[in-house]
């Protein structure tokens, strides 16, 4: 790390504000003794220019469409790697050996299995809720559950406390769409994959043996692997912001949780998926461009653009290629499929999104396939949470073990009445 200086003037004083550099990606001004020093605040409302902490774990380039987990880039990762090995990686900052991995595999295997007594918070919601409600509702409910593991001063209690939220997340979900379409519970099975076991526990019935489709298991698995960190976005922030208070972790998670479910955030991957079956067919796409384009429609394309990638977004690359993948090992072809392709070649085409520097994102195909799955759109965001928990942990993990952390508090310009005088109701 190099230590510069940057010199700013205000009102006539000169104030020396530290740069910092990480090991890759732009340098930072360090501001903190700004307001000690000029009585001001910076104004940076969405954060579209500032750092809000150091991170060891995830690493964008946004202009060249990078990627990196600990160091490794995540075509990489999905092509080679397991959604347990990652996580071991998130959390761990190194890959596991096979011993390391086996054990941590294990670890979160026998953690799979939920309190009794949650899973009769589902019978407290209406049948037709939106899952993601009550992954915000049952998420933090655990922290009733499991208060043996919330003492975050305590290492030791931070990481039962991990395995617990990874391995539950899966049973949680799966029990979230059983909820939804009347079906009874599946126990999880300690024989099966982290991400076999989910499906099954999702289209399993206790009257038949669930068949886990090696292809879709992978697929799946690659799919959790792409959502599984994204550095400092919206609902990794609220995580980092509700921790900071020294909230229990599955509070700060379900608050991540009810972020991520915004259509700006997590939930672009179910309005991708209905936009897409909006458009329908290829010859619809011009009337839907220029919708995207016009000021004064609400409408925009769905799965596209993002605050960090002004590139194609890594993610994305491999999401296409995972949809043909599903289509061969299911024998499914789903037209909507090439509408897609079409709209993303006309949309990258276009000035608008060529000036905009608007590119397909992770949400753009993640529909498709999992829609070939079986998976209800409403769905969706709920598998994109279940995969972002690791992140989320890992990201919580890192915050807490940090000796300078603090509580999170943004300042604000203020732009309501001054001090003025209270008038008694009947002079009103
Ligand atoms: N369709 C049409 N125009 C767009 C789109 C889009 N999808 N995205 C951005 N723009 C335009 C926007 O109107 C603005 O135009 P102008 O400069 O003329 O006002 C410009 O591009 C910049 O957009 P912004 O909203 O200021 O950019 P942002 O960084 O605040 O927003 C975003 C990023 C992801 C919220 C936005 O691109 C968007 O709403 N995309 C659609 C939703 C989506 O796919 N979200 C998933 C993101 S990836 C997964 C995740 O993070 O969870």
């Amino acid at each position: 790390m190099s230590d510069n200086q940057a010199t700013l003037t205000i009102d006539g004083k000169t104030i020396d504000l530290p740069v910092k550099s990480g090991t890759i990606g732009p340098d930072v001004l360090d501001i903190r003794k700004l307001y000690g020093q000029s009585g001001k605040f910076t104004y940076d409302p969405g954060f579209t220019s500032t750092a809000s902490c150091d991170s060891a774990i995830t690493y964008i380039d946004g202009d060249e469409g990078v990627l990196l987990h600990r160091g490794y880039p995540i075509g990489q990762l999905a092509e080679h790697s397991s959604f347990m090995e990652v996580s071991y990686l998130l959390l761990n900052g190194e890959l596991p050996n096979q011993d390391e991995l086996a054990n941590f595999t294990r670890t979160i295997t026998r953690h799979t299995m939920v309190h009794e007594q949650l899973t009769k918070f589902y019978s407290g919601f209406r049948r037709d809720a939106h899952p993601m409600a009550v992954m915000c509702g049952v998420v933090g409910a655990l922290s009733a559950f499991y208060h043996d593991s919330t003492d975050i001063a305590d290492p030791q209690n931070r990481t039962i406390s991990s395995h617990r939220l990874i391995a539950k997340i899966p049973t949680i979900a799966a029990m979230a769409y059983k909820y939804s379409v009347g079906q009874p519970f599946l126990y999880p099975r300690n024989d099966l994959s982290y991400t076999g076991n989910f499906l099954r526990m999702t289209f399993g019935v206790p009257a038949e043996e669930y068949e886990v489709i090696p292809e879709v298991e992978r697929a799946m698995d690659r799919i959790f692997i792409l959502h599984a960190d994204h550095e400092q976005n919206a609902s990794t922030s609220t995580v980092r912001l509700a921790g900071s208070s020294g909230a229990n972790p599955f509070a700060c998670i379900a608050a991540g949780i009810a972020c991520l479910w915004g259509p700006a955030h997590g939930g672009a991957n179910e309005a991708a998926l209905n936009m897409l079956r909006e458009i329908g067919t290829p010859d619809k796409i011009p009337h839907y461009i220029e919708r995207a384009k016009d000021k004064n429609d609400p409408f925009r394309l769905m799965g596209f653009g993002h605050r960090v990638y002004k590139n194609y977004d890594p993610r994305a690359t491999v999401m296409q290629k995972t949809v043909r993948e599903v289509f061969d090992a299911l024998k499914v072809n789903d037209p909507l499929f090439e509408t897609a392709l079409r709209l993303e070649e006309i949309a990258l085409n276009d000035p608008y999104f060529i000036e905009k520097k608007l590119f397909p994102n992770v949400d753009f195909y993640s529909g498709i396939i999992l829609s070939a799955i079986g998976f209800p759109t409403t769905m969706f965001t709920v598998l994109f949470a279940l995969a972002r928990t690791v992140g989320w942990v890992a990201q919580w993990n890192e915050m807490i073990s940090d000796p300078g952390q603090k509580i999170g508090r943004p300042r604000q310009l203020y732009t309501g009445p001054t001090q003025r005088d209270y008038i008694p109701l009947d002079q009103r």
